[in-house]
Formats: structure tokens, sequence, C-alpha cells
């Protein structure tokens, strides 16, 4: 046995397997890169302006310092990749969540983590709820597991 497995074998064990795990590395990322332009669905993205719209207001209200969007972001407040369809879906999905900015803040329940007024136009808050529709629509593998996110 110990005559067997030779220095050699050891080496070629080695180069054989770090090829092996370089090339099915390479393949593997190529096959992500090629499928993400259609999972993430960019074209919506880049032809719709109402999402492009929804996007900047995102950004610029800073939504991402409380809220995760698909696990990236704070912790403070819930994920919202799926807040569309944890609100019904579609259009009353939608409906959902621009009364729920609307409504906010809720006063006078204690202990509860409370959201700011961010005093936006009907037009903004469809803006908002399109890009969070989009966003629902983004092919993640099933992520998040359960519907609250
Ligand atoms: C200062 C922190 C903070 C910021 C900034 C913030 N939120 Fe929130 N948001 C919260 C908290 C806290 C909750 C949960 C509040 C509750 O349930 O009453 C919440 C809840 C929500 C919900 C409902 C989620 C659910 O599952 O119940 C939506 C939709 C939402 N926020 C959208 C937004 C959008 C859009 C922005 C940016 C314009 C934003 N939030 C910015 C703190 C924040």
């Amino acid at each position: 046995m110990s005559t067997s497995f030779t220095t050699s074998s050891a080496r070629n064990v080695f180069y054989g397997g770090t090829a092996f795990f370089v090339l099915l590395f390479a393949a593997l990322v190529f096959q992500t890169e090629s499928d993400i332009p259609q999972r993430d669905r960019r074209e919506m993205l880049a032809q719709n302006p109402q999402v492009a719209a929804g996007k900047k207001l995102w950004e610029n209200n800073n939504c991402i310092g409380c809220h995760s969007l698909l696990g990236e972001g704070a912790y403070f407040a819930p994920e919202l990749g799926n807040v569309v369809d944890r609100f019904g879906g579609g259009e009353d999905g939608k409906a959902t969540v621009k009364a729920f900015i609307q409504g906010r803040p809720a006063e006078g329940i204690p202990g509860r983590r409370s959201m700011p007024q961010f005093n936006l136009s009907e037009k903004q808050l469809d803006e908002i709820a399109d890009f969070l529709e989009y966003v629902s629509k983004i092919d993640t593998a099933k992520w998040p597991p359960n519907i609250q996110g």
C-alpha cells in the first residue's frame, strides 16, 4: 500500500485536481454570467421609465438605510424584495404598498419600530410601487425562502 502511492502520484493528484476545479469554477462563472441578464430582467428596468424613476426614489430616500432588498441593506426594517407579493401581489399588492407608505408613521404602538413619513406624491408612490413590483419579479432561485422575507 505505502509503496504504490508515490510522490509523483501525489503530485499528479494535486495538479490534476487543481486543473479540474479551476476549469469547473470557470465554467460555473461563465454559466452564471450568461444567466444573469435573463434572471434580473434588466431590460424591464431600462425600458420602463416608471420603474427607473422608482429606483431613483428608492436611492434618494435611502430606503436601504433601514430595509434590505434581496438581502442587501440594513436589517432595521422588513425585507422589501417580495413585499408586493406579501401584500397580495399585482395591482392589489402595489395599492397596499402605497397605502402603507402614505400611512406612516403608525403612532401609539409601544415598542414597534416606526417608519417615517416621506411625503411622496401619488406619482412618486406609483413609481416606487412599480419598482418594488419589478424587484419581486427578479428570478432569485426562490430566495427569500418564505413570504415574510
Ligand atoms: C428610518 C427607517 C426607515 C426608512 C428610511 C424606510 N423605512 Fe420602510 N419601514 C420601516 C419600518 C420600521 C417598517 C415596519 C413598520 C411597521 O410595520 O409599522 C417599515 C415598513 C415598510 C413597508 C412594509 C413592509 C412590511 O412587510 O410590512 C414598506 C412597503 C416600506 N417600509 C417601504 C419603504 C420605502 C419605499 C422606503 C423609502 C422611500 C422606506 N420604507 C424607508 C423603516 C424605514
